[in-house]
């Protein structure tokens, strides 16, 4: 019954759980494991081994070239199409290929082309390689880079940029992204999106709010498999403007014409650059049926009923500290001394989730595949292994 106290916990439910679309079936997870780790690497769907079968031996083992023609070519801008959906992004405006890495890279390069502001600011508690990749842009651009917390930003009018995370990956806080993207606006700054620990976990609304850029990987809460490639969204109004830094030849408007000067496609194509991934593109294709029919606001429901319940039977069971904060993602992390032995422990014990140094154990809950009786299975094996 809908807003009925959980029995475990007393944590109160607002989604009918007799109406929650748990898709536990549709993945391939072994028996007696217990999988918290889809913000790291999100379990495979079922059906993408199969479909990748078809992929190798019939799109590629028997019709070759021609598969460059028969759909191949066009895939970075469907499939980020099947993305944007997820990300409150209209069609045209997202693509896929690349790492995430490489589409901070574009994104910040394109914020700041041109600009006679003199800083970029990074989200100090982020994720290392967007911290990396901003220290390159700053140096190949001559503009200053300050690291700041999302909660005291300090924006001025030399602010160009802004670069945050909507989901810490290391404490699972989520950040407004409303109100700091019109923070930024405020100052007239941009300001770039980092979903990786987001997409999958709520609805977002980047038409909506006016965001300047987004990019996020598709390999944790999408389940596109190891490395799949991230997404980058440029929306329409920027398009014309935005200039890609690495002017490969797939963002070219002719890219057949063989042209030796670059001329980019006018739209979200110019984001591309080289010959994508197909093998890795079509896994993530097949991973996204999954979501065909989510309801991203139901599953933002059970995200928050699953970190409740965990976190409440954590401190039932535990001396531990959760670090997550009451507004996060579907991420609980714990502070834990051996961070690294636990976990190993865990692991051991067929409860999955992972650590970060130095004291940091990370739990995922995709609602998709997980269970209250994982949630607390988990908290209960933590005890032990902790006691
Ligand atoms: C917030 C964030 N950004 C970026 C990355 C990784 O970037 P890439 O896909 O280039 O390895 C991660 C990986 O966990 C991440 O958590």
């Amino acid at each position: 019954m809908a807003g009925e106290a959980h029995p475990a916990c007393g944590v109160p439910g607002t989604v009918d759980r007799q109406e929650l679309r748990v898709k536990r079936e549709l993945f391939d997870i072994p028996e007696g494991v217990i999988y918290l780790d889809g913000n790291s690497l999100g379990a495979a769907p079922k059906h993408v081994a199969e479909r990748m079968q078809e992929v190798v031996r019939h799109q590629w083992g028997t019709r070759l070239i021609r598969s460059w023609s028969e759909g191949w070519w066009e895939a970075p801008q469907r499939i980020g199409d099947r993305v944007g959906r997820l990300i409150g992004a209209a069609p045209g405006q997202v693509v896929v290929g690349d790492s995430t890495s490489v589409n901070v890279f574009k994104a910040l390069m394109g914020a700041v082309k041109g600009t006679s502001r003199t800083e970029i600011v990074c989200d100090e508690s982020t994720f290392p390689t967007d911290g990396y990749i901003a220290q390159s842009v700053a140096s190949l651009t001559g503009l200053k880079i300050r690291g700041a917390h999302p909660s005291s930003l300090d924006l001025t009018e030399d602010t160009a940029v802004v670069l945050l995370n909507q989901v810490d990956y290391r404490t699972g806080a989520l950040n407004d992204m409303k109100a700091l993207t019109e923070q930024a606006h405020g100052v007239g700054a941009q300001v770039v999106w980092d979903l990786c620990h987001s997409a999958g976990v709520l609805p977002i609304e980047l038409d909506a709010l006016g965001v300047d850029f987004a990019i996020g990987c598709t390999y944790k809460f999408l389940n596109g498999g190891p490395g799949s490639p991230a997404f980058i969204y440029v929306p329409t109004h920027k398009q014309a403007t935005f200039e890609n830094p690495l002017s490969g030849w797939n963002g070219h408007r002719e890219p057949f014409a063989m042209e030796t000067s670059y001329e980019p496609d006018p739209g979200i194509v110019r984001a591309r650059v080289g010959t994508p991934d197909i093998l890795s593109m079509l896994a993530l294709d097949a991973a996204l049926d999954v979501w065909d029919d989510v309801d991203l606001a139901e599953l933002r429901e059970r995200g928050l009923e699953l970190t409740a319940l965990f976190r409440a039977q954590v401190e039932k069971l535990t001396n531990l500290e959760v670090i997550t904060p009451e507004v996060r993602g579907n991420q609980i992390s714990v502070r834990c001394p051996d961070a690294k032995a636990v976990m190993d422990e865990l692991i051991a014990r067929g409860v999955i989730g992972d650590q970060r140094p130095p004291d940091i154990l990370r739990f995922g809950f995709a609602p998709l595949y997980v269970t209250d009786e994982d949630a607390i299975r988990a908290a209960e094996v933590l005890a032990e292994v902790t006691r």
